[in-house]
């Protein structure tokens, strides 16, 4: 990587304001994945052996500027607790006299956790002033956070402006190994896209037909492209502003003649929401009224399958279906088990709940890559600069 990175800077006795990528899901007080937190572990261990102190900086969900009781950090620190050995501390908010006061207080090794910070609206509008107040809780900026490195908000590009700026170790080790995939992938280039941001993930694909040969589309942005054929997908979550890109894209694949854009062909469908529903596999010309779909189904997983077998690079992001409710989680399952089983082809895997579902299946090991970011190796796969990376300093 052409930045400087946590090596290259005398850390002895420095705060060291850590922007890390601690976006995970928290259920019952407990987090689903620790992938996120534990890949962040070896920049952590480094800052505290040179001696800094280190004050640390995350987003959870889309919290869209207030505070939002769930999304609290609370619970991501007493993990990285247990993680790192040694007491994480928590600070009311992150910014403001209780932060400055906690942070200036750190003694070399110790840590301390901020709170959201998207629970202020000048955090996504790279608010300057907010900017500064992050600033001043640091003498140098770390920024670890490669999943959120597409975001240009105010804690992973604004604080730039006010610290010397580097790279840490887990956005070194992404940024480099995605580097060498997505400039030249081997073809044929195959992409399995699912997951929730849909608004997202059509602009991403609108790119993505200029380079890929084979689209695998499941997860809930298939919704809108099966919508888009036409097909009635009673209450499944659509998002009818991107049935026109849908469209747009499918017509884009159709004139390029060689692209193959692979949609679901049976869903698994739920009535009366995800808890105690009841469930069917249907042909997607079937969804019954009032039903929604929250899977993909068994012959979809084989046509994925199928499609991606002649594929020498495959690019997974999205899980396929609601796979934190069984049985909805199968779809995904059996997707990680076909990525893992694709032995001559690079396989990377990103996103994170797309790598929560592929550690459920137990095959991240036959994966050439697990990637923290889903959007941020997107937006790599598509050319695209990411701006929290460019405003480090260069090496
Ligand atoms: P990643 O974190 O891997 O980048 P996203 O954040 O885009 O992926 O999406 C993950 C979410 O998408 C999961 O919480 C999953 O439950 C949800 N999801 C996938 N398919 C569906 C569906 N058919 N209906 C509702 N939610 C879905
Ligand atoms: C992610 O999980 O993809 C990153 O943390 C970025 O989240 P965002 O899409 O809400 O900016
Ligand atoms: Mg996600």
């Amino acid at each position: 990587m052409k930045k400087k990175t946590i090596r290259d800077i005398d850390l002895k006795n420095q705060r060291v304001l850590l922007r890390v990528d601690y976006n995970v899901q928290v259920e019952n007080g407990r987090i689903v994945d620790d992938t996120r937190l534990r890949e962040s572990l070896p920049t952590i261990n480094e800052l505290r052996r040179a001696g800094a102190c280190i004050v640390i900086c995350s987003h959870r969900g889309r919290p869209r500027g207030g505070v939002d009781e769930s999304l609290r950090n609370a619970p991501v620190a007493l993990h990285l607790t247990e993680l790192l050995g040694v007491p994480v501390r928590t600070a009311q908010d992150c910014i403001g006299p209780d932060a400055e006061a906690q942070a200036a207080s750190l003694r070399p090794g110790e840590v301390l956790m901020l709170e959201n910070v998207r629970f202020h609206p000048e955090e996504e509008a790279n608010n300057d002033e907010f900017a500064r107040a992050l600033a001043r809780l640091g003498d140098v900026f770390v920024n670890d956070a490669f999943g959120t490195a597409h975001r240009a908000h105010a804690s992973t590009v604004g604080v730039t402006r006010y610290l010397p700026s580097v790279a840490g170790l887990l956005l070194e080790r992404e940024v480099d190994y995605l580097t060498k995939v997505t400039d030249s992938p081997e073809r044929p280039f195959g992409i399995v896209l699912g997951g929730s941001k849909v608004s997202d993930k059509i602009a991403i694909l609108e790119n993505l037909t200029k380079c890929a040969d084979v689209i695998c589309i499941g997860g809930a942005i298939a919704n809108t492209f099966l919508k888009a054929r036409g097909i009635d997908v009673a209450d499944s979550l659509v998002e009818n502003d991107g049935i026109a890109g849908a469209r747009y894209i499918m017509a884009l694949a159709e004139h390029r003649g060689d692209i193959e854009i692979v949609l679901p062909s049976d869903v698994v469908v739920a009535f009366g929401g995800a808890e105690g529903a009841l469930v069917r596999t249907v042909s997607v010309a079937q969804v019954p009224v009032n039903w929604r779909i929250l899977d993909i189904g068994p012959g979809t997983v084989q046509n994925f399958a199928t499609a991606l077998q002649r594929c020498k690079t495959v690019v997974w992001n999205g899980p396929m279906g609601l796979f934190e409710r069984e049985p909805f989680d199968r779809g995904s399952m059996a997707v990680a088990r076909v990525l893992g089983e694709l032995r001559s082809a690079t396989t990377v895997v990103g996103g994170g709940e797309t790598v929560a579902a592929l550690r459920r299946a137990h095959v991240a090991e036959r994966i050439s890559h697990v990637s923290t970011g889903g959007g941020a190796s997107l937006a790599m796969l598509q050319g695209k600069p990411l701006p929290a990376v460019d405003a480090l300093l260069d090496a």
